[in-house]
């Protein structure tokens, strides 16, 4: 209990700490990131805010430009193609995944994959009628099932997600520092995209994911395979007895 509090104390100063920074650190010209993950459990939204410097907002204001946020998930957590699909027509993100997601796979037989987002400042500018200088991209992601622990201290393991590659389309670039990328979500062609370096305090995010116990297997087996067999038993025993009792009607 004096370890909860203890710990509480500290995770509260080390936020305290990490928004003091993220006001005192930077210039008003920077092209800033901040990450964060809200929900609780397997279930997250993993939140990115671009503050945009005056300059990216005048290069991206016409239609054909846009933002590519590059984003690799880690085995531990995917996003749903199906559930990202349906929140688009709804001015959820933009994505592109860079192959099929299997949502079912556990943490230890996945491989991370890629997410390209597009971002268009012009269609978010236009909508909020504003000199918006701040993008959000809310993406909600999923974290998957990882092997039990055979350690009985271990009851929690940590996905961490690294941070998002940025990308232009219309900043003009030393060709050095390119990539080849979708042009948009529905990748109708390949687009050269410019890198844009931002500036972060806490890039890195982590959530923890509870992990089963390997001890607690054989319970599981054997409490599984109780269940199933008396469920089986009744079924049989059910489906026996009403056709006894229509075999015995049509005598
Ligand atoms: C986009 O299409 C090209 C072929 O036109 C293909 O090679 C590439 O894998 C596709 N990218 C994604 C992310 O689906
Ligand atoms: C992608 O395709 C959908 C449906 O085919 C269309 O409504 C949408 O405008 C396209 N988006 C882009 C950026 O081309």
């Amino acid at each position: 209990m004096a370890a909860l509090i203890l710990y509480l104390l500290v995770m509260s100063s080390i936020q305290t700490l990490q928004m003091l920074n993220m006001a005192a650190v930077f210039a008003s010209g920077d092209l800033l990131l901040a990450r964060q993950l809200t929900g609780s459990g397997f279930h997250r939204n993993l939140e990115t805010l671009l503050t945009l410097p005056e300059s990216i907002i005048l290069q991206h204001k016409s239609p054909e430009c846009s933002l590519l946020l590059f984003e690799t998930l880690p085995p531990g957590a995917y996003a749903d193609p199906f559930q990202i699909n349906s929140l688009k027509p709804f001015g959820g993100p933009q994505v592109l995944f860079d192959r099929i997601v299997n949502i079912e796979a556990a943490e230890f037989s996945s491989k991370p994959h890629e997410l390209f987002i597009f971002l268009s400042l012009y269609k978010h500018v236009a909508a909020e009628r504003s000199s918006e200088k701040t993008l959000e991209v809310s993406l909600p992601i999923h974290a998957r099932y990882h092997k039990p622990s055979v350690d009985a201290k271990i009851s929690h393991s940590f996905v961490t997600i690294l941070p998002p590659g940025l990308y232009s389309n219309c900043t003009p670039s030393d060709a050095a520092d390119t990539i080849m990328a979708p042009c948009d979500v529905n990748n109708s062609s390949m687009c050269l995209w410019t890198h844009l370096p931002y500036k972060s305090n806490f890039p890195v995010v982590q959530l923890s994911v509870p992990v089963g116990q390997q001890s607690d297997i054989p319970l599981v087996v054997v409490a599984t395979l109780f269940i199933t067999v008396t469920v089986c038993a009744v079924l049989v025993r059910f489906l026996w007895t009403s056709q006894q009792e229509t075999h015995n009607k049509h005598l």
